[in-house]
């Protein structure tokens, strides 16, 4: 087959992933994290992130090569992460994906990490009926996007006003002395939890919010209400119920994101809603949009959790698209963009 091999290279955040795909075939998903390093502060640390690209690069890249059978010269494209991102973390992939293009000649892609996200799926799914709508939930974004050419007009409806859903996960799993990243443990401890034990606000929910915020979130109110709570809850000597907390927080996050995501899919007149970022890997998150697609007649879609976190695949998903649409390459003097929208 004809489709294009092409090399996706993500370095936004603290994960250094290498992806190969041969058109919507993934033929390698190499990674490299430094969450570890990152866990005793509480939070990812833009320096020490860097560093880790940097030292993972050229190895992580190898990786990937070998994963996939290939060398530099089988392929057709280079993609890479050019934002929105930490800029030091951003400039390791950019700087390391400009050296290998100039180095092969291979054409270089210089790519939107959310529309990354949403590319990934077409790995999974085939490709993205247009327009979709795309709710995007990781460590550093909330979005809705309106898909209308996964290859040039992404556009934002809303974000977070505040805190990511990501972080609201991972402040409050903290609270509720959960490891770092606490997305994950959330998930598994809400699974043993009563998720109408409490109920936890719905940050922009309020009628008074439904014209200028009517598909943003806001999740700094919900952690700050989870943080009252087991206040009180401790000044009384009692013990904090975690798997009920959990549960709880974790239905007030995924009931205002599914119902906007749903909402500005009916508005817009668009039946596809596709999940994708860390937080869609969330089983409730999944089950609850899968509840409220089906009643509302929409059809959604979302990758493996694997493929929800951030990943070099998602990078050449969307690489591989923009060969395929004939779209022109990056000139090599672009620059990385941490708040590229
Ligand atoms: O997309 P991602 O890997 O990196 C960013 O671009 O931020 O997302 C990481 C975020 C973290 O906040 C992590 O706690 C969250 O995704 N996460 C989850 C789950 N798995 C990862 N949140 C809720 N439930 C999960 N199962
Ligand atoms: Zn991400």
């Amino acid at each position: 087959k004809n489709d294009p091999v092409v090399m996706g290279i993500e370095t936004s955040c603290d994960e250094t992933g290498v992806g190969i795909v041969r058109g919507h075939e993934l033929l390698a998903d190499a990674i490299a994290s430094s969450v570890d390093e990152h866990a005793r502060f509480g939070g990812v640390v833009p320096e020490v992130a860097s560093r880790a690209h940097l030292e993972a690069m050229v190895p992580t890249v190898q990786r990937a090569l070998d994963d996939a059978g290939l060398t530099l010269g089988d392929l057709d494209g280079i993609a890479v992460t050019a934002g929105p991102g930490l800029a030091g973390a951003l400039m390791v992939g950019v700087g390391a994906a400009k050296a290998y293009s100039i180095a092969t000649g291979v054409p270089l892609y210089g790519v939107n990490h959310l529309s990354a996200h949403i590319a990934v799926d077409t790995l999974e799914n085939g490709p993205i009926p247009e327009p979709a709508i795309g709710l995007l939930v990781s460590g550093g974004h909330s979005t809705i996007m309106m898909v209308e050419d996964l290859a040039g007009k992404v556009v934002q409806l809303g974000a977070s006003i505040d805190d990511a859903a990501g972080e609201a996960f991972d402040k409050v799993a903290r609270l509720l002395g959960l490891p770092f990243p606490g997305g994950p443990y959330i998930d598994r401890a809400a699974k043993e939890g009563d998720r109408a034990f409490v109920e936890f606000p719905r940050g922009l929910s309020a009628a008074k919010d439904q014209e200028k915020h009517r598909y943003d979130f806001s999740f700094s109110g919900l952690k700050t209400a989870v943080a009252r709570w087991i206040e009180a809850r401790r000044a009384d000597g009692e013990d904090v119920p975690v798997n009920d907390v959990a549960a709880a927080f974790q239905e007030a996050v995924c009931d205002v994101l599914t119902r906007k995501a749903i909402l500005a899919a009916k508005e817009h007149g668009v039946e596809t809603i596709l999940l994708g970022g860390g937080v869609a890997a969330n089983s409730r998150l999944r089950g609850l949009a899968a509840e409220r697609a089906e009643k509302a007649g929409l059809t959604l879609r979302y990758p493996r959790p694997k493929l929800c976190t951030d990943n070099g695949a998602m990078v050449a998903a969307l690489g591989s698209h923009l060969v395929a649409a004939g779209v022109a390459p990056s000139r090599i003097d672009f620059p990385a963009n941490s708040s590229m929208d």
